[in-house]
């Protein structure tokens, strides 16, 4: 594919604007760019536009029928996008936007089957970070923009991940610095009147039930189309092996017994370990371990482990979307649902 020559952005240190007219520029000629949201970066290319779409395809390795996000700078684009907004959503966008919250609601007439997959319905979510709002609003139009990994790896947390995962195939890439969030957004389904978790994220069950004052609608099975809910999903090169903290010790030298490289993703390192072990330090309160948690998958990748032994958190508060991302690592994403 043509490109502009890749350009690389000096997040602080580059002179205020350029970043994101460079940005807007490629969006406008139909090249990619790697927006920084809250959640992770995504691979931007203007949602309007066949040939940029179908670059973003091709960039991920991505199967044609998987559909994107759109994002938006702000809820007031929605009737432009979506043919009915429910009351629910209205409150949904009002409560979070920006914010990590993706919404999926009928899709506006015009918008391309490239983007939704040929579903009848269209995700939208406004990111809440500064340059990427910028950038929205100063393109205008929505930009499609899926996490900007390789099909079925990790998605990344830092521009340099995106350069590492996607080198020339995106003209300009933000540096928006380490996002905030660091996994990806809630995907709540307002198709249909009522509501349901499609993905869970840092916006959780009981924050949705409030906000719309309804009972959540129980999550769908195998019928619906989301990739992110494939059981190979975020995973390292890396066997990510889940077990109880009790039960650490004895997996790691059964491992060790088989020669492998072995890593453990824990808060600390135990003294029973031998020292060959890389530890890979997720600890602290749950959002902490949110932003870390890719980080570390991808340091799993970079050490080439074998294996990664992993301890699930409580299945409680954010901790749910935690334990969602740790199985589909683990190849195990439905027994979650
Ligand atoms: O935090 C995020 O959501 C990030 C940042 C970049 O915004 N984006 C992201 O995009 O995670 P992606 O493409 O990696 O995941 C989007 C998910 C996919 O699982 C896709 O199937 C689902 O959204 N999705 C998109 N449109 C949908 C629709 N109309 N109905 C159901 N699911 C949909
Ligand atoms: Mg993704």
């Amino acid at each position: 594919m043509s490109t502009a020559s890749s350009a690389t952005t000096g997040g602080a240190s580059g002179p205020p604007g350029t970043d994101v007219d460079a940005a807007v520029a490629a969006l406008r000629q139909g090249l990619l760019i790697g927006l920084p949201t809250e959640t992770v970066y995504g691979l931007g290319a203007d949602a309007g536009n066949p040939a940029a779409v179908a670059r973003i395809f091709a960039a991920k390795g991505r199967p044609a029928d998987h559909p994107l996000i759109v994002h938006l700078h702000g809820a007031d684009q929605l009737p432009q996008w979506a043919a009915r907004v429910p009351d629910a959503a209205w409150r949904l966008a009002e409560a979070f936007w920006p914010g990590p919250l993706t919404l999926v609601l009928p899709r506006a007439a015009g918008v391309l089957d490239a983007v939704t997959g040929g579903l009848d319905t269209v995700a939208l979510r406004v990111p809440a970070h500064p340059l990427a709002l910028h950038v929205l609003q100063a393109f205008g139009g929505g930009v499609a923009a899926p996490s900007a990994n390789r099909h079925k790896k990790i998605s990344p947390t830092t521009a340099s991940d995106v350069r590492d995962e996607l080198g020339d195939a995106v003209a300009v890439v933000l540096d928006g610095g380490p996002c905030q969030v660091g996994i990806e957004s809630t995907i709540v389904d307002v198709s249909t009147g009522g509501v349901r978790i499609l993905r869970p994220g840092v916006i959780g069950e009981e924050e949705l039930r409030q906000v719309t004052g309804q009972a959540l609608a129980p999550v769908a099975g195998p019928a619906l189309r989301v990739p992110g809910r494939m059981n190979v999903h975020y995973a390292p090169q890396a066997t990510v092996v889940l077990v109880p903290e009790d039960q650490v010790a004895a997996e790691v030298h059964r491992w060790l017994a088989q020669q492998a490289r072995v890593g453990v993703l824990s808060a600390a390192r135990a003294p029973a370990w031998p020292a060959q072990v890389h530890w890979l330090a997720l600890g602290g309160a749950p959002d902490e371990q949110a932003r870390q948690l890719y980080r570390r998958l991808r340091e799993a990748d970079r050490l080439r482990l074998d294996v990664l032994i992993a301890v699930p958190p409580p299945d409680q508060g954010l901790g749910h979307a935690l334990r969602d991302r740790l199985w589909r690592a683990a190849g195990l994403g439905d027994r979650l649902a």
